[in-house]
């Protein structure tokens, strides 16, 4: 058997069409602020990919970028006024922040109703009570993508690999949401390989390149991978690509699998946002 590769790219292309259409029988674009701190190579494709991915689907997204000395007074100065702004309907902040920056007083100070990005406590906390009005981008595409190739997931046992507030956790609530049964591995999980076996639903969430192996999937399982670490100039998952084909029944590729789907879900939650902020008017 060799698996049925979950195109990314096609999905995520599919969604931003979607979003254009509903997007033009908006009475005014929707606004997206994106803040960027200091010049982090990668952050500097994510955030040019996260503007132009906007721009095509009719969202007005502006960037506001500081120089890496700036102050968490300076962005908590901005992050107040963006808050108050009626026609911004989303603020992300783009991780990871300089060292000097205290990553939660910055993400926290963002208003609930803008927060797209989903990172606050306030909503890491709705989710897992499942009542969040959105989830962080990248597990909400990991599950868009699932979906693709199982239409129920009541019961399946699933695993996460990587336990970050990013996507490790949302993603295991996301999945419990669903009625699978989740276990969550991390760092000091014991005995890997065999957990992994049992499990119909693999996302792999941990940095560590091709980490996991063909020996570790149960043949059939569904395996999503959202490791990006270059390794020689190339971009490398967290999957054994190569060998796991053979035994999953439908597996990512890097790039093009998770990747474009978090920039399309961030529209989609600004979107989101958007229709919320205009009902509560
Ligand atoms: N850094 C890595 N992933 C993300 C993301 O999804 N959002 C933001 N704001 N920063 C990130």
């Amino acid at each position: 058997m060799t698996a049925h590769i979950i195109d990314g790219k096609f999905f995520a292309k599919q969604l931003r069409e979607e979003l254009k259409g509903k997007i033009s029988d908006c009475h005014a674009a929707p606004q997206l602020a994106v803040i960027w701190v200091g010049d982090n190579e990668a952050s500097a494709v994510y955030v040019s990919s996260k503007q132009k991915a906007a721009q095509e689907v009719g969202i007005a997204c502006e960037l506001f970028h500081f120089s890496a000395d700036a102050s968490e007074a300076d962005v908590l100065t901005l992050i107040e006024r963006l808050n108050m702004e009626r026609e911004v309907n989303g603020i992300i902040v783009q991780l990871p922040l300089p060292k000097h920056f205290h990553e939660r007083h910055i993400l926290e100070a963002i208003r609930t109703d803008k927060d797209v990005d989903a990172f606050k406590q306030v909503m890491s906390g709705a989710l897992w009570q499942n009542s969040a009005p959105w989830a962080s981008a990248t597990p909400q595409g990991v599950l868009k993508l699932i979906k693709t190739v199982l239409s129920d997931l009541t019961g399946k046992h699933a695993i996460v690999i990587g336990r970050s507030n990013i996507v490790g956790k949302p993603m295991a609530a996301l999945l419990l949401n669903e009625d699978c049964t989740v276990t969550i591995a991390h760092s000091k999980t014991v005995d890997l390989p065999t957990l992994v076996q049992k499990a119909d639903i693999v996302v792999a969430a941990c940095g560590q390149p091709r980490l996991v192996k063909k020996e570790w999937i149960k043949p059939g399982a569904v395996v999503i991978d959202v490791g990006i670490t270059k390794v020689d100039g190339r971009l490398v998952g967290d999957v054994d690509f190569e060998n796991v084909k053979e035994v999953a029944a439908a597996l990512t590729p890097v790039p093009g699998g998770v990747g474009p789907m978090t920039v399309a879900m961030l529209l989609q939650n600004t979107y989101t946002a958007y229709l919320k902020q205009k009902d509560s008017l």
